[in-house]
């Protein structure tokens, strides 16, 4: 089973839009194994987009990520880093199609309300960094088979 992290942006929570979120991905069947709600610290933000350092968009991404609490969450299924990215739509809401999060609810790039996982391997090193491992709920959801 694969494991992805999702992080509703503040504007998200300002929006009042975590529920309809949060309902998305238990609707197509992704299990919630770990959630918080937390203001993330200029240091964790910058080593969450380490690779965009260089961009000139940076500094208004740490800017907005810190600007108030977002909520972190992971989720598990088959295949879940391709599913989620593609729920979450591309990075210009501009380019979003109607029916992703993204095509759904956002206009603007620096404002596009979700970040997902985009690998496996950003998938690990991005829990590891939002969660202790005894933060990671290991349960079994009844409805499993029938997914
Ligand atoms: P994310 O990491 O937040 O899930 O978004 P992503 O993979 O779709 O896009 P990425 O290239 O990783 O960019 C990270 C975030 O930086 C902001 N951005 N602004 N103004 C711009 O041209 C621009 N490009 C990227 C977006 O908020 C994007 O989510
Ligand atoms: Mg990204």
């Amino acid at each position: 089973m694969e494991q992805t992290l999702v992080i509703l942006k503040p504007n998200a929570v300002q929006r009042e839009l975590i529920g309809d979120l949060i309902s998305r991905f238990e609707q197509r069947g992704l299990k919630i194994i770990a959630m918080k709600l937390c203001r993330i610290s200029p240091e964790i933000a910058a080593r969450h987009y380490k690779e965009h350092m260089e961009e000139p968009f940076y500094e208004g991404l740490i800017s907005f990520i810190t600007s108030g609490p977002s909520v972190i969450i992971v989720l598990e299924s088959l295949a879940a880093v391709t599913i989620v990215r593609s729920m979450v739509g591309a990075t210009n809401p501009a380019d979003a199609v109607p029916g992703t999060i993204r095509g759904d609810y956002a206009t603007s790039p620096g404002h596009n309300m979700i970040h997902a996982s985009d690998s496996i391997e950003s998938a690990q090193r991005e829990i590891e960094l939002f969660f202790s491992p005894d933060e990671i709920i290991n349960y079994k959801l009844s409805v499993r088979p029938w997914l």
